[in-house]
């Protein structure tokens, strides 16, 4: 049986569009944890990085932007340098960037005690891409979202128009693509499935009923009916 006088972390790691965010983010508000949304610190670096006309490339200029920057996370809003930047950091061109400047292990390490900061009694639930390999290597369920590439499209696809956005199907399938190839090839922390994570294949699920299965894996790791990557501290 878990102890919990430490939080409880839930780490959750796909690739893009496969719902892992909103899933993520349904269990946090479930169990009345912590949420870590770590892609949306690389956006956020992106954004600024697109603001100050600095190229993906230029690594000491990322860093120094890195340390510059100050970011804040409430209610599901996003906040960089006292400006909301939430809506405005979830566009295609600053999903390319932040994919791009992704692949730097300087640029990673500089933010990683920050993603750490997150993990605060009673539990965290962090999504991301190395959440599961670098960032919560000892977390206590680990979870890899999939879906095919063409159900990952349509969702993004949907969500986009949804919100506006003027977006091709057949674009999207190719950027969501190459934003595999990217994250899944990079040398630092790429995506990986981790030998302990359990794999959901979500293309016959919706977002509920994969909020569900986690949450009854879940319970049956608390009650120690399964095991996983748990260390008592
Ligand atoms: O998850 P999201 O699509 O918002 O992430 C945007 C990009 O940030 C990803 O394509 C990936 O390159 C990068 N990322 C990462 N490590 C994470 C989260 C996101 O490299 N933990």
């Amino acid at each position: 049986m878990i102890k919990k006088n430490y939080p409880l972390v839930i780490a959750i790691d796909g690739p893009a569009g496969s719902g892992k965010g909103t899933v993520a983010q349904k269990i946090a508000t479930k169990l009345n944890y912590h949420y870590l949304d770590s892609g949306a610190i690389y956006r956020v670096i992106a954004y600024a990085a697109k603001k100050e006309n600095i190229k993906s490339e230029s690594i000491s200029t990322l860093i120094d932007l890195v340390a510059d920057s100050k970011i804040k996370f409430k209610e599901n809003n996003i906040w960089l340098n006292g400006n909301e930047v939430t809506n405005l950091i979830r566009t295609e061109s600053i999903s390319k960037l932040a994919s791009k400047i992704a692949i730097h292990s300087k640029l990673r390490a500089s933010i990683l005690e920050y993603q750490r900061s997150f993990c605060k009694m009673p539990g965290l639930v962090a999504e991301g891409r190395d959440m599961t390999s670098v960032v919560f290597p000892n977390a206590h369920l680990k979870i890899y979202l999939n879906a095919s590439v063409s159900e990952r499209a349509k969702r993004r696809y949907k969500q986009l128009i949804l919100k506006g956005y003027d977006v091709n199907l057949c674009d999207l399938t190719q950027e969501i693509d190459k934003r595999d190839s990217r994250d899944k090839e990079r040398e630092v922390s790429p995506l990986i499935i981790v030998k302990e994570a359990y794999v959901l294949e979500t293309d016959d699920l919706n977002e509920n009923q994969t909020v569900d299965k986690i949450l009854s894996l879940f319970k049956e790791l608390q009650k120690g009916l399964i095991t996983q990557n748990y260390q008592e501290k």
